[in-house]
């Protein structure tokens, strides 16, 4: 058996009106409903959340929410907690995804505290980290990926096994531009370097790393050949269901 299942989601992001959402789930629905080689996720926005679990619910793909809330309720005005997210019948939620690092003013602090939450409330987190163009270019990529998941990541100790990271550089997504191969794998076998300093070899080698920026049918074979990278957070390419089912065809 191999020691780490490829996991493959997609990040509708801020797209889709329920009904284009039910849509969609269908098509996938049609031709991964008994995919079982990957695991496949699917992240509407909150609105259509509701419909996407009933549309998948009798098949074995699975429905993520792109954020949530870490205090389990109160007066925390347009926010979405943990249990909401269960009742749901969600098993996975984005964390501290760049867009939300950079448009919402998202720290490592706010990220480890929702991570926690999710974990407490048996939800699986999809954490994002990435480096900006800027960061690259100055050379600066590992020790801007070790604070991401170092800070992001404190004081799982086993829970981290549950976690899955998504690498995401920042200059690779929405713009066509994606990282090689070789780029990616340098960083995810970085990520679980890292990953191994929170806790310890056995631990890290579980965890999932997922790529994501631009990643199509046309280079998704390539990149997820790669022995550290265990899947994808997929984006524009997953809002056509033909694509999306193609790049999971790629990962069994
Ligand atoms: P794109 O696939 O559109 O580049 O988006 C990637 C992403 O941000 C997924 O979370």
């Amino acid at each position: 058996m191999k020691l780490r299942k490829k996991i493959i989601a997609g990040n509708w992001k801020m797209n889709k009106t329920i009904s284009d959402a039910q849509e969609l789930a269908a098509s996938i629905k049609l031709e991964l409903a008994e995919c079982r080689e990957v695991d496949v996720v699917l992240c509407p926005s909150f609105t259509a959340l509701k419909t996407v679990s009933d549309t998948i619910s009798d098949s074995s793909i699975k429905l993520g929410a792109q954020n949530m809330h870490w205090e389990p309720d109160g007066a925390y005005t347009g926010e979405i907690s943990a249990s909401m997210l269960r009742d749901l019948y969600c098993h996975y939620v984005i964390l501290g995804h760049s867009e939300r690092r950079t448009y919402f003013g998202e720290t490592d602090a706010i990220v480890s505290h929702k991570v926690k939450a999710a974990l407490a409330a048996n939800l699986l987190p999809i954490v994002c980290v990435g480096e900006s163009l800027e960061e690259r270019e100055a050379g600066r990529t590992e020790e801007v990926i070790q604070t991401q998941v170092e800070n992001s990541l404190t004081g799982l100790a086993a829970e981290l096994k549950r976690v899955i990271v998504a690498y995401e550089p920042i200059w690779a997504i929405g713009t066509g531009r994606t990282a090689t191969p070789e780029m990616a794998q340098d960083v995810h076998a970085f990520i679980r370097r890292v990953l191994t300093g929170l806790s310890d070899a056995e631990t890290a080698e579980t965890v999932r790393i997922q790529y994501g920026g631009s990643m199509k049918p046309a280079n998704a074979a390539e990149l997820l050949a790669k022995p550290d990278i265990d899947g994808g957070l997929i984006g524009g390419a997953a809002l056509d269901a033909r694509s999306f089912v193609e790049i999971v065809r790629h990962g069994m």
